[in-house]
């Protein structure tokens, strides 16, 4: 059977040109980059090289990369050392609801330590409303952290606007790019931000790895003590294969992005307009025009998204529910219902992330299987069939 692999926000395997360029740093080239000799300096070279290429896929410059273990260790160190250097000018932080749990669970961390933060309302088709946003400022606002693409709608959030208004009441603005770097263009300065996040595995690059970008001048506090590395802000041995495959991942993104978003664009159109024309109480979940371009997020009334996952699991495609993070509880997803989702119908959703591998023929065949499936659980379902 052939296997589909529909998941990509989940993960994305690591490109053959990524694990060459990794392989000679985990066998010759295994240096510490902190070591005086040959081979540290070998390393070294290595580190300061990717960094050079990270910078340059967001239009930054290459000491303002800090390389961490990925996108979860990014958001907890732009929040938690913005938060904890400044707090002496306020202790109130923006976000929004719908963030991943890198940021969440973050933020209440910070709730237990004194600080108050506000969690912003996204509207019906998942955009951050920029008045509740305006509402939400207080004197002592001193972070507002979006993130720039939601990884279960795929939702394209306004940071331009954002960074406008965090700019004029000099209040520090963090984005979590980790499902929108390698994929839409990812400008620091177009983007107006302050602090970015980003993980390597999202971009075909290898797990355990990623980078935060950190504005020249933006103060932060490091949260992991110990031997100084990162500019202080991260201490322990620089992974350096997995910095030398993030950044061969970078450099391939930097040259494919718009074709393939170009193209990913396309086959989630046609796999939208398949599935909508045969399924009926079926929807999609978030904007059309402020989305990833190999994201849907399907609705179906009276059937069960882990159903549609199984059916389809046994068909060889892997596609999700909720977020990767969350998909094994079943709870309802925390940003459906933040989209006013009824509890009821966040239960039907299928989360459909396409990437470089995905065909035209693909696409057909995960259409046909979803109408099989729906059709066969809506069969069997008493809701269904009144
Ligand atoms: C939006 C977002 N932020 C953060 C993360 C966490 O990244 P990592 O898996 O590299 O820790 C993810 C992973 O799914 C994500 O989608």
């Amino acid at each position: 059977m052939k296997r589909i692999y529909m998941d990509h926000s989940a993960t994305t395997p690591v490109a053959p040109e990524v694990l060459e360029a990794m392989l000679p740093y985990f066998t010759e080239k295994f240096g510490n980059a902190s070591s005086l000799h040959g081979f540290g300096l070998e390393a070294k070279e290595a580190l300061e090289a990717s960094r050079e290429k990270v910078a340059r896929l967001l239009g930054a410059r290459s000491e303002e990369i800090i390389f961490t273990s990925g996108g979860t260790e990014s958001d907890n160190l732009a929040l938690k050392g913005i938060a904890y250097r400044n707090r002496e000018k306020g202790k109130h932080i923006i976000t929004t609801a719908i963030e991943h749990p890198a940021i969440l669970e973050t933020c209440r961390n910070l709730e237990k330590d004194g600080f108050s933060v506000t969690y912003l309302p996204v509207k019906r088709d998942g955009i951050v409303d920029l008045a509740a946003l305006e509402a939400a400022l207080r004197p002592d606002t001193i972070l507002i952290s979006v993130m720039h693409a939601n990884n279960e709608v795929g939702t394209i959030q306004p940071l331009e606007e954002i960074g406008r208004v965090a700019r004029e009441r000099d209040i520090f603005l963090h984005t979590d790019a980790v499902q929108s770097v390698g994929k839409i263009p990812t400008n620091v300065d177009a983007l107006g931000v302050d602090s970015l996040s980003l993980s390597s595995h999202k971009l075909y690059g290898p797990k355990g790895v990623g980078a935060l970008y950190v504005r020249k001048g933006t103060k932060l506090e490091s949260i992991i003590q110990g031997g100084g590395h990162e500019r202080g802000l991260r201490s322990g041995t620089e992974n350096i294969a997995g910095i030398v495959g993030l950044a061969k991942a970078a450099e391939l993104a930097e040259r494919s992005m718009t074709k393939e978003a170009e193209r990913l664009t396309g086959l989630r159109d046609r796999l939208s307009s398949l599935v909508l024309d045969r399924v009926k109480d079926a929807w999609i979940n978030g904007s059309m025009e402020r989305r990833l371009p190999g994201n849907l997020n399907f609705g179906f009334r009276y059937v069960e998204g882990e159903s549609l996952l199984l059916y389809l699991d046994s068909k060889g495609i892997a596609v999700s529910t909720g977020s990767a993070c969350s998909s094994k509880k079943l709870e309802p997803s925390h940003v459906l219902l933040s989209l006013g989702l009824e509890p009821v119908d966040c239960h039907g959703s299928l989360r459909i992330t396409m990437g470089m591998s995905n065909t035209c023929e693909d696409v057909d065949y995960v259409a046909q299987c979803i109408i099989e499936a729906v059709e066969r659980f809506r069969g069997i379902s008493a809701l269904g069939r009144s």
